[in-house]
């Protein structure tokens, strides 16, 4: 989502005579798009603050004007005032939900020569003042990231989203098509849905009514030359049977879902607040599969978290043996300053969530290897994104996201063409073109 932001603020900064460029040493302005995620994530912006702040003396001696400084996104949003305490050269500090405000903070920082902060929930919405995309942004205008959902009201004891992205919002079903029409119109083929929450989506339907995700895709599917519609990320207490449904029928829908569930261990999750146990997320797997046979799954977990035994972990790692994963994003249980969770006791010792990491890392690695060698000898359809690395060949990626390299022609740049799949690699698949035309799914 801060990939999609970050588009965005350079569409809000765009009239007033900015444009990006390649080099942070040439830019008038510089604003750094925060995570808040994990602590790794925040310590890094303090690191590149510094980082800046010499950039722009050496700009400065060299005889360029005094850039511009801004910090936004969620570090921002929840340690505004330490990052003034911290970083005092910092110009602007501004949260993930004033960004339309970006152009008035500008002249307001130009005015009075001291540090503005944003950081409020405004009252009105940030997608009725931002200015139509100018470009669609993410890997070359093929695919496209589009926000339709944002914030969260689930409260897992761990996070920190609820707190600083604020309460959940969806925006209306005309505005997330109208925005689509026009990714598509520019050349995009395939965009993906971007929400914190995203199947919590109950965007006002025009009615008074409102929409949920499944009637938005359907909506969406319906926008001739968008081929593909993928959603992120995803709550299992949100995973309603229509939504189950919209993978059996909705063609456009890619076979490949994020699905966090953190923990295997129904005392964990309980303590997560989570609001599922272990056997639900696997009876909601069970439908999915059932609606879409070769349904992928990817998840987030997180080993460590305050009071998690050694019997909890093995549950977790039980419950990734009984559903096989494609793919996963674990992490170390990271003590977030003002969540419930960080003031639990029974934190577990860093070398013991150092060990779990390591082991249930080792066994999704497995799983991922197992879930690409299965693909080899299997026909699937690539969206063909650009030129490979090498003379005549193209790259595109798989309904599962894989990047997929084969020999072709140019002219297919933007289609989705038949490809058998003749090797994996790492991170990436190689195969052979059989067809220049295949159906959407
Ligand atoms: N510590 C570790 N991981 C976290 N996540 C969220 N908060 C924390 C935390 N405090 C992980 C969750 C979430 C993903 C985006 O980041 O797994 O799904
Ligand atoms: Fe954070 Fe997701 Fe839980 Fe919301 S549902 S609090 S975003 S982990």
């Amino acid at each position: 989502m801060n990939v999609y932001d970050s588009a965005r603020m350079a569409d809000v900064l765009r009239p007033l005579g900015y444009a990006p460029v390649e080099r942070p040493e040439d830019a008038d302005m510089v604003i750094l798009n925060t995570c808040h995620i994990r602590e790794r994530a925040t310590e890094k912006v303090f690191s590149e603050l510094g980082r800046l702040r010499k950039m722009r003396e050496e700009r400065m001696q060299a005889g360029h004007d005094r850039s511009i400084i801004a910090v936004a996104g969620c570090v921002a949003q929840a340690e505004g005032a330490e990052i003034l305490a911290r970083a005092p050269f910092v110009d602007l500090v501004l949260g993930p939900q004033t960004y339309h405000r970006l152009p008035e903070m500008v002249a307001r920082a130009a005015r009075a020569g001291n540090a503005v902060i944003e950081t409020d929930f405004p009252v009105e919405q940030k997608f009725d003042f931002l200015p139509e995309q100018a470009a669609p942004q993410s890997q070359g205008n093929l695919t496209a990231f589009l926000t339709i959902q944002e914030g969260c009201d689930k409260f897992c004891s761990f996070c920190v989203v609820p707190y600083t992205r604020g309460a959940e919002t969806s925006r209306p079903v005309q505005s997330v098509l109208a925005e689509a029409r026009r990714m598509v119109d520019s050349g995009v083929r395939e965009i993906s849905l971007l929400g914190q929450n995203v199947n919590a989506y109950h965007g006002d339907d025009g009615s008074g009514a409102s929409a949920t995700l499944a009637e938005l895709t359907a909506d969406l599917a319906k926008i001739p030359g968008l081929a593909r519609v993928r959603y992120m990320t995803s709550h299992p207490r949100d995973m309603e049977d229509d939504l189950i449904a919209a993978h059996r029928e909705n063609a456009a829908l890619m076979p490949f879902l994020h699905l966090p569930v953190q923990s295997g261990s129904d005392r964990i999750l309980r303590a997560m607040n989570r609001g599922h146990t272990a056997d639900e997320y696997r009876d909601i797997v069970h439908r999915l599969r059932e609606a879409r046979p070769d349904i992928a799954l990817s998840s987030d977990f997180i080993v460590g978290h305050p009071g998690e035994t050694e019997e909890d972990f093995e549950a977790t790692m039980q419950l990734v043996r009984d559903i096989g994963f494609a793919s996963a994003y674990s992490f170390k249980y990271s003590p977030r300053p003002g969540t419930p969770a960080a003031g639990q006791p029974m934190q577990v010792p860093e070398d013991v969530k150092d060990r779990r990491l390591a082991e249930l890392q080792a066994l999704l690695r497995e799983q991922q290897d197992a879930f690409n060698a299965d693909l080899v000898g299997t026909m699937q359809d690539i969206l063909i994104t650009g030129r490979g690395r090498l003379p005549g060949q193209l790259s595109g990626r798989s309904p599962y996201l894989q990047p997929v390299h084969f020999d072709g022609p140019d002219h297919l740049i933007g289609s989705i063409v038949k490809v058998a799949i003749t090797a994996r690699h790492t991170n990436s698949l190689r195969g052979t073109l059989i067809r220049e035309t295949a159906s959407a799914c």
